[in-house]
This record gives C-alpha cells, sequence and structure tokens, in this order.
C-alpha cells in the first residue's frame, strides 16, 4: 500500500474517531461460498493437517508461563514446515510474520496460512489508559478509538488477533487482573466489550486495519477465590448468568471472532473442560461460530487441576468440551491423532473445531493474501505514528476520576509561585504504561513530572523530589515485586520541597509491575514507604494533591479522610502525564466515574454496589444482628459510578411517563439536570433498577442505561430513558431469560450512591 495512502488512512481515522462511533455491526463470519470452501479444504486434509490447525505454538519468547520443553526455535520451525502448526502468538513485526508465514507456506502441503496473534491490550506501540482507567471514562465512542488506534498499529506489524478484550467482572480488587476488565458492573462491561469489538474489528475484518477480537477469559475467572489468581472459582449458575456472562455475549453479538478459555474451575470443572459453558451456552444457546483458544497450557493444566490423568486425557476433556484450539499445551498436537485413531475422539469433533479456525482465517482475509499485513512500509508509517498521540491524551484525561476536592483545590490556580511535586511515581516513565503494554516503548510515557512542567505557566516554579522509591530492585516482570521498605533517604529532599511550596502533587501508588497477571495482593494499600512519605510531606504542607496511579482500586483511608485532594489517574498510558496535567490545570473539567468500587478496607472485599439485599440488610436501631462489620462500614469509599468535576450537578424532577407498563410496551423516565456551578462539565447520568420482589433474589440496584451530557453554567437539560421489559429481564428460576412482572424501583442520579427514585409496575 502506498505511503501517501496510509498515512490519508491514519489521519482520517484519527479525525473520524474522535466525533462518533463510525462502525456497523460486524459481518457474519458464516457465508454459505466460504462453507463450501472449507468443506472442501476440510476433505483434503490429513488428520495430523486438521490437528495443525488446532494448535498454536509461542515464539520461544514469551513471559506468561512456562515454555514447553522442546521451545529451540528450531524444533518450533520443523515444525511450521510440516503444517503442524496453525496459529502463533508472540510473533511480531513484519519481518518477523512474514518469515514464519512463509515457513508454512513454502513448505506444508496444503499451504494453510498461520493467523498471527498477540496481546494487544490497550495499545500496541501508542499505549492507551489500562482498561480499567479507559473503562471510567463510561465514553464507548473513545473507548471503541483506541481499540481501533491499537487494531491499526497491530494489523501495520503484521498481526491478525488480539487477545483481547478481557471482560471478566471483577469484584475484588486484590485481583490483579482487575486492571485489563472494565470493573464490576455486567451492563457497563458488556457495553465495553462491545465497544472494544468493534474497534479492534470494524465492519470487515478483511479491512487492513482491523483484527479478530477475542472476548477473554471463558469464564468467571475474575472470581477467582480470595481475588488470588488462578484460584478456584465457585458460583451459582445465577451468577454465571447473570453477571459473569453478560459482557461473553455483548461481545459475541457485537460480533468477536474468537473467544479464550479461562484458567480456573467452575464448581469443580475447569472452564477448559466445560462442555456447559463452551457447548451448550456459548455454541449452542449463543450459535457462536468462530473459535476458542485454551489459554496458556490451560489444558496441559487439567492434570494439575485433577480431573485428568495425563497429556492425552487432557486433550480429550478439552476437545469433548469444545476448546477449539490449544494454545502452547501440546495436548492437542501430541494425542489428538492417537485419540481419534484409538476411537476416543470422533473426528467429527475435530472437523467441526478445524472448520471454526478456518472459518476465522477466511474472515480475515488470509486466504485471499497471507501476507496482508506484511508491508514493511505501511509497519513504518503507521506503528507510533505520532498523530494518535492526541487521542492518547484525550482518552487518558477523560479516563481520570476526581475523587475529592475539598475547598477547591483544584483546578491548580496560575497564581502559584511554586509547586512540589513528589513521590515515587512522579517523574516514571515506565509505570503510566501499565501491565500488557504491547510493543509500546521503553520509557516512553510522559511522567507527571513532564506533564505539570509543560503546562505550567512560566510564574511557576516546578521542584521535583522522588522522596522514596517504590521498588528496591529494578523493575522486572518476569519475577516477583521487591519494595522498598528501608530506603528513606529522599525523605529530607521531600519535605524540603513540601515546606517551601504553595502546593504539592503526589504521586503515590502502584508500579505497573504490581499489576496484571499473577500479582494478586492481599494488602491493596499504598505499599511501601508511600504512605509514610505521605504523611511527612502533610506533616509540613496540607495543601496535597494526591495524584493515584495504580491498576486497581486501593485502600486509602488515610488519605481519603486528611488529603484535600485526590486525583485517580490509574495507568494512562503514553500521554499520562499530559493528561493528568491537563485536568489538575483545568484545562480539562474531570468527566471520569468509577467503573469498580473502593474499599475502605481489604476486608470488604469482594465488594459491589449491586449485592443482595440478605435476609438482614439493615438494623435501623443499630443493633448487632445484622449482616455488617463491626470495625468498619458496609459502604466502600467511593461508590461504582462516583466522580467529581470542577463544576456540580443538580438533579430534580424524576418522572415516569406512566406508573405500570406491560412487557411489549416501555416506559419513559426523565430527570431535569442542571449545571449549577461556576464551569461547564460533563455529567454522567446513570439510571439503575431493583426488582423488589423476584422468583430468586435480586440485586439491590442494577445499571441499566447512562448518558454523558456537557452543560454550561447555569444550563438545564431534561435527560430521557425509556426502559422495556428487555432491561429488566435475569436469568429467573425457571432457569430462562425473562422479566417477571411485579414492582420495582427506578434509580437516576449521580452514582450508584446519590440517585433519586420513583416505583413503577410492570404488569
Ligand atoms: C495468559 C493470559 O491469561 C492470557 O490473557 C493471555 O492472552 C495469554 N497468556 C497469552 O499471552
Amino acid at each position: 500500500m502506498p505511503r501517501l495512502f496510509v498515512l490519508l488512512r491514519v489521519f482520517a481515522a484519527c479525525a473520524a474517531l474522535s466525533t462518533a462511533t463510525v462502525f456497523a455491526a460486524a459481518a457474519p463470519l458464516v457465508e454459505p461460498a466460504t462453507e463450501q470452501k472449507i468443506t472442501a479444504l476440510l476433505g483434503q486434509m490429513t488428520l495430523e493437517e486438521k490437528v495443525g490447525q488446532l494448535t498454536q505454538d509461542s515464539s520461544s519468547f514469551d513471559l506468561t508461563g512456562p515454555a514447553p520443553k522442546d521451545a529451540k526455535p528450531r524444533d518450533r520451525y520443523e515444525r511450521i514446515r510440516r503444517g503442524a502448526v496453525g496459529s502463533m502468538l508472540n510473533v511480531c513485526g513484519v519481518a518477523a510474520v512474514r518469515e514464519a508465514q512463509r515457513l508454512a507456506l513454502e513448505n506444508s502441503r496444503l499451504k494453510i496460512p498461520m493467523i498471527f496473534g498477540y496481546d494487544v491490550i490497550h495499545g500496541y506501540r501508542t499505549c492507551f489508559p489500562v482498561p480499567l482507567g479507559e473503562a471510567a471514562s463510561w465514553n464507548l465512542t473513545a473507548i471503541e478509538a483506541t481499540a481501533h488506534i491499537a487494531a491499526m498499529e497491530a494489523a501495520a506489524s503484521g498481526l491478525n488477533w488480539t487477545f483481547a478484550p478481557m471482560v471478566d467482572i471483577a469484584r475484588d480488587a486484590r485481583w490483579g487482573r482487575v486492571m485489563e476488565g472494565a470493573g464490576e458492573d455486567p451492563y457497563l462491561g458488556g457495553l465495553i466489550a462491545a465497544a472494544r469489538v468493534r474497534g479492534f474489528q470494524g465492519a470487515d475484518l478483511k479491512a487492513p486495519d482491523a483484527i479478530a477480537a477475542c472476548a477473554k477469559h471463558f469464564a468467571g475467572y475474575g472470581f477467582a477465590e480470595a481475588g488470588r489468581d488462578y484460584n478456584v472459582v465457585d458460583i451459582s449458575e445465577q451468577t454465571l448468568r447473570n453477571v459473569v456472562l453478560p459482557p461473553f455475549k455483548a461481545a459475541v453479538d457485537a460480533g468477536a471472532a474468537t473467544l479464550m478459555n479461562s484458567f480456573n474451575e467452575i464448581g469443580g470443572l475447569p472452564a477448559t473442560a466445560n462442555a456447559h459453558i463452551l457447548r451448550d451456552i456459548l455454541k449452542g444457546e449463543w450459535g457462536f461460530n468462530g473459535f476458542v483458544v485454551s489459554d496458556w497450557q490451560s489444558i496441559g493444566e487439567l492434570r494439575a487441576h485433577g480431573v485428568a490423568r495425563d497429556l492425552a486425557a487432557a486433550a480429550q476433556l478439552a476437545i469433548t468440551a469444545g476448546s477449539d484450539m490449544d494454545m502452547e499445551a501440546r495436548a492437542y498436537g501430541d494425542h489428538l491423532v492417537g485419540l481419534v485413531h484409538s476411537g476416543v475422539v470422533p473426528e467429527a469433533l475435530v472437523d467441526d473445531a478445524v472448520r471454526r479456525v478456518l472459518r476465522v482465517k477466511f474472515a480475515v482475509g488470509l486466504f485471499e493474501d497471507p501476507f496482508r499485513h506484511c508491508d514493511l512500509a505501511r509497519e513504518k508509517a503507521v506503528v507510533g505514528n505520532p498523530a494518535f498521540l492526541a487521542t492518547a491524551r484525550d482518552v487518558a484525561r477523560k479516563s481520570i476520576v476526581l475523587l475529592k476536592n475539598d475547598g477547591g483545590l483544584l483546578p491548580l490556580s496560575p497564581a502559584l509561585k511554586k509547586i512540589a511535586v513528589i513521590g515515587p511515581l512522579a517523574a516514571d516513565k515506565e509505570t503510566p504504561l501499565g501491565g500488557w503494554r504491547g510493543q509500546a516503548l521503553p520509557d516512553s510515557a510522559v511522567s507527571l513530572l513532564e506533564g505539570v512542567k509543560a503546562a505550567a505557566g512560566p510564574a511557576t516554579k516546578i521542584v521535583y523530589a522522588e522522596g522514596a522509591k517504590l521498588l528496591s530492585q529494578p523493575r522486572d516482570f518476569a519475577h516477583e515485586t521487591v519494595l522498598n521498605t528501608t530506603d528513606r533517604s529522599g525523605f529530607p529532599a521531600a519535605v524540603a520541597a513540601a515546606r517551601s511550596s504553595d502546593l504539592v502533587i503526589m504521586a503515590v501508588g502502584e508500579d505497573a509491575v504490581q499489576t496484571g497477571e499473577a500479582r494478586s495482593q492481599a494488602d491493596i494499600g499504598l505499599k511501601g514507604l508511600q504512605e509514610e512519605l505521605l504523611h511527612a510531606v502533610y506533616a509540613v504542607n496540607k495543601r496535597v494533591v494526591v495524584v493515584l496511579m495504580n491498576g486497581r482500586p486501593l485502600t486509602i483511608p488515610w488519605v481519603a479522610d486528611h488529603v484535600p485532594a485526590i486525583v485517580e489517574a490509574w495507568h494512562l498510558g503514553s500521554e499520562a502525564g499530559h493528561g493528568i496535567a491537563d485536568v489538575l490545570f483545568g484545562r480539562y473539567n474531570p468527566s471520569g466515574r468509577l467503573p469498580i468500587s473502593f474499599p475502605r478496607a481489604v476486608g470488604q472485599v469482594p465488594i459491589y454496589y449491586n449485592h443482595k439485599s440478605t435476609g438482614r440488610p439493615l438494623d435501623p436501631e443499630g443493633k448487632v444482628f445484622w449482616s455488617h462489620y463491626t470495625d468498619v462500614a458496609n459502604e466502600p469509599q467511593y461508590p461504582f459510578g462516583f466522580g467529581l468535576s470542577y463544576t456540580t450537578f443538580a438533579y430534580s424532577d424524576l418522572r415516569l411517563g406512566a406508573s405500570t407498563f406491560s412487557a411489549g410496551g416501555s416506559l419513559p423516565v426523565a430527570v431535569t439536570v442542571t449545571n449549577t456551578g461556576k464551569v461547564a462539565g460533563t455529567e454522567t447520568v446513570q439510571l439503575y433498577v431493583r426488582d423488589l420482589v423476584g422468583s430468586v433474589t435480586r440485586p439491590v440496584k442494577e445499571l441499566k442505561g447512562f448518558r454523558q451530557i456537557t452543560l454550561q453554567p447555569g444550563e438545564a437539560r431534561e435527560v430521557t430513558f425509556t426502559l422495556t421489559a428487555a432491561d429488566l429481564a435475569f436469568y429467573t428460576a425457571r432457569g430462562v431469560w425473562e422479566a417477571e412482572p411485579g414492582e420495582f424501583q427506578v434509580f437516576v442520579g449521580a452514582s450508584s450512591r446519590d440517585a433519586k427514585s420513583a416505583e413503577f409496575v410492570l404488569r
């Protein structure tokens, strides 16, 4: 593709994405003509070649799990040559992909192209906020836009497929992978899942800037007991259907071409061997036509789970349950042929899995041009194109949540003469890239310090003191994190800087290596010496703005009680520092809302707004025997949906179009929102419902709609919603997805905590 044309596409995409949702629904995967081609191809394939299509190898470099013993590149080349590898992961860049694809095409008998996948989680080279942070924008257009840019870069780098979005609902901040998802809510999670799928895949998977999506991890991975990664999950069918599965369903409905298994068991059966979720629900009830890839060696792990005696038994369980492609376990490659020959596994099961894999390969255009994404000039022009940074900055600032702003400390006054920027993360150019940073260049994020220096006026002096390091050793994603708990040598300089300044911006939170896969934590407070440093700084200057950089909700009770201003800035990606400075200096009025509850104490987790009532919800007389803690409130520090603005909004006149409606009808709901402050601002108007009596217990609140509106000072606007029976449906005691007639409450307001309510009846 000519370079000029590529650049025009880049700029056109950036312009279009900044305005509106640009993509229609994805084209269906199943097309009669293609199915005929697949049937013909299957007819020519040996069993060995079929199993090859179900086998995914990593390049010899990876970080996400142990590599198989024969991981020498030479062995892998040989396997590719003989058609024993249908897909590769962790092969990045046009040169590498081209070479690997060439090995497959020039040597294998049927010359079936491999499909190349990679974890493009929140950007490829240009890095966007970690998914949890981006979810805080509640801005589906922006989320779709960043996924699309990630797809453009990844596709230009030779890839066809991303292992994203992660759509696991997470209620437990101890789990390090809360960072990769959209938080605790199935409704918001479903909308974001669909937006990300649209962003990656576009309307046409064959487009040069599209890659196949992979909704993961199917299913229940976020419900690991005690928040410990890979741990057992034991949830009811109710929780599975009502909470865990809706974002997957949304991703499938948006056309996601693939799904990935999860490592966990669910109630005794590992997900990788779980026919109930894979065959009954996904491929049966939902009619999913794409393929399911295992997670890294999750088929092999069926042995450690204790449901398979050996790798052959694991292969049998997985293929029978509906896991189509084996990522790195070699279970299918080494055993599936034998299992079919011995009659243990019907060949029809293998054929179905192969058909699904080939379907996706056809859909992404690999059969038309196996080197379709292998253009060096295009790679050079697109990957890391500076035109993408404007979107990265815009999404970064939209993702920031203002948690506290006592006395209007923010936005920062231009009259400030001296600002101290303090903290272990203040000048860090790595941590804002977060976990799973794709091919982001090392040290490539704009640090908070750089952002503040660039934004401050000439009259404001900026001084910097690290204060203390967060880690005591260099950052290392492949090893356990070692915190600094002893070196306080930087404290005096930090305290001196704070004392002599008008205001302190203090950057604390988590290093990028403290979040993500295998980074579960039993203590989710400010680690290392951070809080001690903060106390020392606060002792000499109370005008402190804490900027939190983290991939999970943190417990910050002292900070919440003492520090006047708190800005939740997540790990915001390449443009983090500029995005944060835009908010600090009032160039952008913060509009983010929490997609997950922030607990007061780790003992409260799992904590989530859409909990059940229990039989003892509250004793108004404050006696002992109700469902509560005796040492901490039930409520979170900051609830789901919460976030402040530099202006204020008032809600009035909640009104329903009727007091009852029937299943075929609808119910208009309206509220008036007024900007009662002095600056323009964006409010996220949230609508929740409660089903007062159900055939099974129902949550006390469930998000069912939201609208983002921008109001000028003094401006009032009527915001309307339309409820239908579909919004009230759930997986009932009858085992069907339906709405049950009866009484409901509707809540409309600024968060899951602050809302006006009314009642209605579904007839
Ligand atoms: C393991 C992770 O669980 C999964 O999310 C990821 O896609 C694979 N490794 C491949 O890197």
